[in-house]
């Protein structure tokens, strides 16, 4: 109720000394509401059919709680790395998402249920009718609707109710952990605690270790070849798309499949048709050899693979929402959403012909994150 102010309003203290019941009624007359029914759902207490309401809902609460549970232990020790179509780990990975999804969505179902069980089976019941008002509400409306709601909630005997507390907070507290655990998730291994090795952020598989040599390795549609790459196998105005190779992986099927795998480290290879002018990156202008241009091919708006190359008018497009990078002025974004040029990959010939990596990429690749600077 609000605007109006009937005259026979009590004052502030004779509010204070009203009962519950007497507020309850108050503030039902104040609003205009009249109440049509209204009564406990269990005037006599302790009975069995009681009983049972109470375990049905602290059941569906204790299935929150265990779903919550399941969810939080899929969430942080299924095996959720990618294992190809094949292979012996696939079924387990690829029900990964299934059962996050799964324990979760039933979490959160329970929950619901058992709140409107609860609702149902202790809410005492009333059919009520009230007139409707405009504006905010006054301090009276405020106080007897508290007391309406706490009436509500004593007369539901939450208080003597227990295990219904109980199951409602675990599952209540359960779900709040697993919900907390999503955002979290990400800090229960330090991203940054390994800065230096190809499997950290700022590197790629492109990063030579030891100081052995990187190859560029071209695919061939079988995970296990190694053919590696010299600059006259492209032709003008040609491209594809290599990997990096090491000596140490030959023979190791697992290494140079992981190698393919990898989502860092794709890379275009492109042969500039003779004559076709480049401009060059400031501190990048030795990264090509001759004609040759090596870009990542991870676009840097939301990383699908950059796959299309106009020889003519030197644009990478990728398909995904139709960035267009320009190879001709060091793969800087022309059109569509990405802002940041596609990272070059520096090369060099070694002493028998084939194309090697001179280093890392020298920026992440990929679409932004907040600690990258390019
Ligand atoms: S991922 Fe390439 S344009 Fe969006």
């Amino acid at each position: 109720m609000s605007g109006e102010k009937p005259n026979d309003l009590p004052d502030e203290a004779a509010l204070a000394g009203m009962s519950r019941d007497e507020l309850v009624k108050l503030g039902t007359n104040l609003d205009g509401v009249e109440l049509v029914h209204y009564e406990e759902r269990w005037p006599v207490k302790g009975t069995r059919a009681e009983r049972r309401a109470e375990r049905t809902v602290a059941l569906w609460f204790a299935i929150a709680a265990l779903s919550g549970l399941a969810f939080l232990a899929a969430f942080l020790f299924w095996p959720w790395k990618y294992q190809a179509p094949n292979t012996p780990d696939h079924f387990v990975y690829s029900l990964y998402t299934p059962v996050i999804g799964f324990t979760l969505g039933l979490s959160i179902l329970a929950l619901g249920v058992g709140a409107l069980l609860y609702t149902k089976k202790f809410i005492p019941e009333e059919l009520a009718v009230q007139q409707r008002h405009d504006g905010g509400s006054s301090e009276v409306d405020k106080a007897t609707v508290v007391a309406e709601l706490a009436d509500a909630g004593n007369r539901s005997g939450i208080a003597r109710r227990s295990l219904i507390k109980r199951t409602a907070g675990l599952g209540a507290g359960v779900f709040g952990l697993g919900v907390l655990a999503v955002p979290l998730g990400a800090l229960v291994k330090n991203p940054w605690s390994d800065s230096e090795t190809k499997n950290s952020l700022w590197h790629t598989g492109w990063k030579s270790e030891n100081g052995e040599k990187v190859y560029l390795r071209r695919s061939t549609g079988r995970m296990h070849d190694v053919a590696l790459v010299r600059p006259e196998d492209l032709d003008a105005g040609g491209f594809e798309t290599v990997f990096p190779f090491r000596e140490s992986e030959r023979g190791n099927e697992e290494a140079l499949v992981a190698a393919m795998k990898r989502a860092d480290t794709p890379v275009m290879l492109i042969r500039l048709r003779p004559g076709q002018q480049v401009t060059k990156r400031a501190g990048q202008e030795d990264f090509n050899y001759g004609d040759l241009y090596a870009y990542s091919k991870i676009c840097t708006h939301l990383g699908c693979p950059t796959s299309l190359y106009e020889q003519q008018t030197g644009l990478l497009l990728c398909p995904c929402h139709q960035s267009q990078f320009d190879v001709f002025h060091y793969g800087k974004p022309r059109f569509g959403p990405a802002t940041r040029a596609l990272p070059q990959l520096p090369i060099t010939v070694d002493e028998d012909g084939y194309l090697i990596a001179r280093g890392d990429f020298i920026e992440a690749v990929g679409p932004a994150f907040w600690e990258r600077k390019s």
